[in-house]
Order: C-alpha cells, then structure tokens, then sequence
C-alpha cells in the first residue's frame, strides 16, 4: 500500500528534508583533496545532534548485509556505487568524485537526499557522468504529478541515462518514503514490468535516486557486505531528492 501524507506530514517531511539539504550543502563545502570520509561521517553527526534529528541509516538493519548499518553517511567513492562506508583510510585525491547519501528522522519523518561531489579536477567524462546523473534526476522529478503514473518516472530515468551512453544500475532502487525510510512503492531507475504501475497521486512521496554507471551496469558487492562497486571498474554517481506529488506539481522535499 502506498501511504499518502496529508498537508500537516509534507509540512513535517519538509523540515527533515531541508535538515539533510543543509548537511549535504555543508558537506559539499568541505570537499577538497586530503579530507577523508570519516571527517565528512563526523561533520554530519555533529549537525544532526545540534538539530536534534535521529540519523536514519545509523542502526538501520539491511538483511543482505546481515547486520545493522553503523554510520549516519554512505560515502561512496569513484567504483563504489552505494553503501561506501566513511573512513579514516579512505583520503581524497583530485579526480574522485565522492557519492555523499544521507537521511534524518525528526518529529517521526524522514527525510533522504544523496549528491555526487568531484574532488579537484575530474575528468570531463566524469564531468559528463555527473551531468546526466543529476539531469535524469532533474527530468524525472518533473514526472512527479499527479494523473501521471509511477513509470513515467522510472522511465524517463532509464530513457535519459541510457541515451546519453551510460547505464542504471538494477540492483538498487529507489523507494516511497515518510514515516519509514522505505515505504512503498519502489522506483526503480528502469522501468521493471514485473512491478505495478500505480497512478501518482496527491500525497505520495518518492525518493528518487538515479545510481548511474560510466560503463556496464552491473554490480557486486565487496567483502565487506556492504561497499557495492561496478564489476567493470567505471565510475559511478548518484543523486536523490524526495519528491512530493502536490496540486501544484511536483514539490522537492530535500532542497529550498
Ligand atoms: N541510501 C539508502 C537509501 O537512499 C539507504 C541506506 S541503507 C543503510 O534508501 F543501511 F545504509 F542505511
Ligand atoms: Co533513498
């Protein structure tokens, strides 16, 4: 069942989404060479206590890992697709680029953002990854209105990635979101006909997270149980915001 949140949820929704929009903003900031992703996992925690905001992925038991996840960021760097893991050992170098995700629960809702961030000079193929990850994004949320259907987004995703010779990852999806992290329906980056296609309508939230491969789309997950990582190598970005489905069009959650 796909929850719809009244006016008085999206207004709550909205308070955790600007909170992770704020993290994410300050820790782009501090993006630059020599850093590592522990002092990024550090600045978070220290901003979600100051607000008072339960980190969401602290705690959050993922049953493929088999245990609960210990940081309040995915850091995920070049290769890594998702589910990086923030580190002292891990130090930034010109030419990386850093997939920062993160989510807050504050007053029972929650709030769930991820951006990709280039580390000194990258690459203008990188460059390019960047562009199409965020611009699929960018096309999808305006997918988000109500009498369209939940395809339309997860299509135009997948229609503009592949199109510009890039490849979505399957493994990972995107997801409903509100009182839970995860909540129905899923949003795949490709349309998966063995989902329903459900009309989008007033009050329904999506998180939607384009996770974008420069070459083949298929992925594995380290030794770790948690890192995943292309099998061919190639980068990969990723982006999300959560989308509410309003009169008014699409409302993005997680950005002023
Ligand atoms: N990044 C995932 C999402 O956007 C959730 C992370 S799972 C965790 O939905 F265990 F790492 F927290
Ligand atoms: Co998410």
């Amino acid at each position: 069942m796909i929850i719809r949140k009244t006016a008085g949820e999206l207004e709550k929704m909205r308070r955790s989404g600007l909170l992770v929009w704020e993290i994410l903003q300050k820790l782009a900031g501090m993006v630059e060479e020599g850093i590592t992703t522990l002092d990024l996992e550090v600045a978070a925690q220290k901003m979600m206590d100051d607000a008072g905001a339960r980190p969401a992925f602290k705690g959050y038991y993922v049953p493929a890992a088999g245990e609960k996840y210990k940081y309040v960021l995915c850091t995920s760097v070049n290769d890594e697709i998702v589910h990086g893991m923030p580190s002292a050992k891990r130090v930034l170098r010109s030419g990386d680029v850093v997939s920062v995700d993160t989510g807050v629960q504050l007053d029972g809702y929650y709030g769930d953002s991820a951006l990709t961030i280039p580390v000194g000079e990258i690459s203008p193929e990188t460059e390019r990854l960047l562009r199409v990850t965020r611009e699929s994004l960018e096309l999808a949320i305006g997918q988000v209105r109500a009498g369209n259907r939940l395809f339309d987004v997860c299509g135009t995703v997948e229609r503009h990635v592949t199109s510009n010779g890039f490849s979505v990852v399957r493994e990972y999806v995107g997801h409903g979101i509100g009182t839970q992290l995860h909540e129905e329906p899923q949003v795949p980056n490709y349309i998966d006909r063995k989902n329903e296609n459900p009309r989008l309508k007033e009050g329904m939230v999506l998180a939607i997270e384009p996770m974008v491969n420069a070459g083949r789309p298929d992925a594995r997950v380290r030794p770790d149980r948690w890192t995943a990582v292309t099998k061919d190598g190639s980068y990969s970005a990723h982006f999300e915001h959560c989308v509410a489905v309003t009169s008014n069009g699409p409302w993005v959650l997680t950005r002023p």
